[in-house]
């Protein structure tokens, strides 16, 4: 048995060696990560069940939920989750294509590092191979033949294909044009959502719903054309106290509530003069307004609501033109929100404030459903569809779907490929091999035959059809542009430059590089960890459990596999710079 500090040759080589086993493993976890998704993609794909510590559920199959509540605790799958969220973020779909596409990319780039191919081969290649594919994607990319309705439909079908709302898809996709067309921008749509009823009860609203209810029952609960007053002021007794100085205080000492009473009507009655001034019919407060409040607008006919979260406030001015006040005495007219109708209702299990307007941009999308878990997906998936007709019409440029773009950007990448005598030839075949991998996995979830789907559709793309694809609920080639399954051409350059980008920057990584700074490393360990770790003589759990946090579980297993235990200690003191941890001989 070899003592320690004896050579070992296998440690003695390992420099060059750690690195390659890192970046594999790397490859291995970012695969993984992606291979999650892998039966969610399509309209047919499968949907995942996320339970938490406290046993909630969610139901999802929307690539980014996935991934956001999926346990992160390996730096490379961070990066992963990343990529769906810039994803998401730019182009509101596409978040399990992009993480698929990386896992593809990758997996491909290990088989040519396995070749012998060095990683700056592949990452020159496919960043040729990229930016050609942006250029083809260009080239294929059909004009929106107008903004109107019609034009847009197919886009929004297309994304609720994939989802819940997949067998309501066309009232799902008129709503969602609606909105679209109406609003211009995500950020006047809103989403409200309430259990009870079911997804045949969702509806578009032409304004603002907040969860909310009036102050008293019996309250006048519908007023048209309000004239409303956004109030940011507590209405209480207290107030009438700081009002009147130390008198209240000395009334009630007295006992003379009488005198109270006045004090309080001096209040509301200038509340009143103002009200039969101006015609406010509706009062909107952000504050607190006591009994006596609530009963002086409950006599008065007023539609009042207090506690409302300033941030809706704000967002009630926006849409009613309304400002917020805080002082009653300097109301003005022209302070006034206007509005064609103000209510209060029960939808579902909860009591909601509508606040309609016909003439603004502001819509809300108003979700129901039997479960909390279902109304959170809905809302998803409706939020995907929005994101996307958005784009579009921002781009105002067309793809065809159902994996048809993929094949072609394959197909005339291969092209380009035979163009190039270096060795980046091969990474840029490996890119088109990888893009293929959209269509095959559609073809394997929609139930069809990969192997055979595959090679009709390279046959239709090389006779020059250049929109066939897969209808995966007919479970057939077809001409995708005719379907109506199209998908808009920000969303599918964001997804290849994503992907690409994301699996550059992981084929990278060969080590893991030690912060300077040794007790800011530490700042999430304990004064015990911290001395823990730098003591010299340590036995081989203590060094694993060392690792695995510095370099994550699965890197040190990988490591272990192939290197044996004796790796752990050695590349422990690599990170260290110095020997913290006593060499293990292979057999420890
Ligand atoms: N009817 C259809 N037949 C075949 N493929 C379709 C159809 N409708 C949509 N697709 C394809 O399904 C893919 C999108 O699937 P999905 O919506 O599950 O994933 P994503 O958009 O990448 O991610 P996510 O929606 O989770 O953010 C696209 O390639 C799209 O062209
Ligand atoms: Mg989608």
């Amino acid at each position: 048995m070899k003592q320690a500090g004896e050579a070992n040759p296998l440690l003695d080589k390992s420099e060059k060696e750690i690195h390659r086993i890192i970046q594999d493993s790397n490859i291995t976890v970012a695969k993984s990560f992606a291979d999650l998704v892998r039966s969610s993609l399509g309209p047919l794909g499968a949907h995942k069940i996320i339970i938490d510590e406290d046993g909630f559920i969610i139901v999802t199959r929307d690539g980014r939920t996935i991934f956001e509540n999926i346990c992160v605790d390996h730096p490379i799958e961070g990066m992963m989750l990343e990529l769906a969220k810039v994803q998401d973020e730019v182009a509101g779909d596409g978040t399990t294509s992009v993480v698929i596409l990386a896992g593809e990319l990758l997996s491909r780039a290990k088989e040519l590092l396995m070749t012998g191919l060095h990683p700056s081969n592949i990452v020159k290649g496919y960043t040729m191979a990229m930016q050609e594919a942006i250029l083809i994607l260009n080239e294929l990319a059909m004009p929106l033949s107008s903004q109107d309705k019609h034009s847009l439909l197919p886009v929004a079908r297309t994304s609720l294909n994939s989802k819940i709302l997949a067998g309501y898809r066309d009232t799902f996709a008129d709503m969602v044009v609606d909105a679209v067309l109406r609003s211009k921008d995500a950020k006047n749509i809103y989403f409200q959502s309430s259990t009870g009823g079911s997804i045949r009860d969702i509806f578009l609203f032409n304004g603002m719903i907040i969860e909310n209810r009036t102050l008293v029952p019996h309250m006048q609960n519908t007023v048209e054309n309000p004239k409303i007053l956004l109030l940011n002021a507590k209405l209480k007794l207290y107030d009438v106290k700081r009002k009147l100085g130390g008198a209240v205080d000395l009334i009630l000492e007295a006992g003379q509530i009488t005198k109270m009473h006045m004090a309080e009507f001096a209040i509301f009655s200038e509340i009143a003069e103002m009200i039969n001034r101006l015609g406010v019919n509706a009062v909107l407060n952000s504050r607190k307004m006591d009994p006596v409040a609530m009963d002086f607008f409950r006599k008065a006919g007023i539609f009042a609501v207090r506690n409302l979260p300033s941030e809706n406030l704000m967002r009630i001015s926006e849409l009613t033109g309304g400002r917020i006040v805080s002082d009653i005495d300097e109301v003005r007219e022209e302070d006034l929100g206007h509005a064609k109708s103000i209510r209060e209702e029960q939808i579902g299990d909860h009591r909601f404030i509508l606040i309609e307007k016909e003439d603004s941009p502001v819509v809300t999308v108003m979700i129901r459903g039997g479960t909390k878990q279902m109304v959170d997906e809905v809302r998803r998936t409706l939020n995907d569809a929005i994101q996307t007709t958005i784009h579009t019409l921002e781009d105002r440029s067309i793809l065809p779907g159902g994996g048809a773009v993929e094949v072609e950007v394959a197909a005339r990448l291969r092209h380009f490929a035979y163009t190039i005598r270096s060795k980046e030839q091969l990474a840029v075949l490996a890119f088109a091999d990888a893009l293929e991998s959209i269509p095959r996995i559609l073809a394997t979830n929609s139930g069809m035959d990969m192997v055979s789907t595959i090679i009709s559709l390279k046959h239709e793309h090389s006779a020059g059809r250049i929109s066939a694809g897969i209808n995966a609920e007919e479970g057939k080639i077809v001409d995708t542009l005719e379907q109506g399954i199209i998908e808009p051409l920000g969303m599918k350059r964001q997804v290849i430059q994503g992907a690409t980008m994301t699996a550059i920057m992981i084929l990278r990584v060969d080590d893991f590089i030690p912060r300077k700074d040794l007790k800011k490393r530490g700042e999430d360990l304990t004064k015990e960890d911290i001395k823990v770790a730098l003591k010299a003589e340590k036995d081989v759990e203590e060094a694993y459990r060392e690792a695995v946090r510095l370099f994550g579980r699965k890197n040190v297993r990988d490591m272990i596999k192939v290197y044996g235990w004796e790796s752990v200690p050695r590349v422990l003191n690599r990170w260290y710079g110095r020997e913290v941890y006593k060499p293990l001989s292979p057999s420890s």
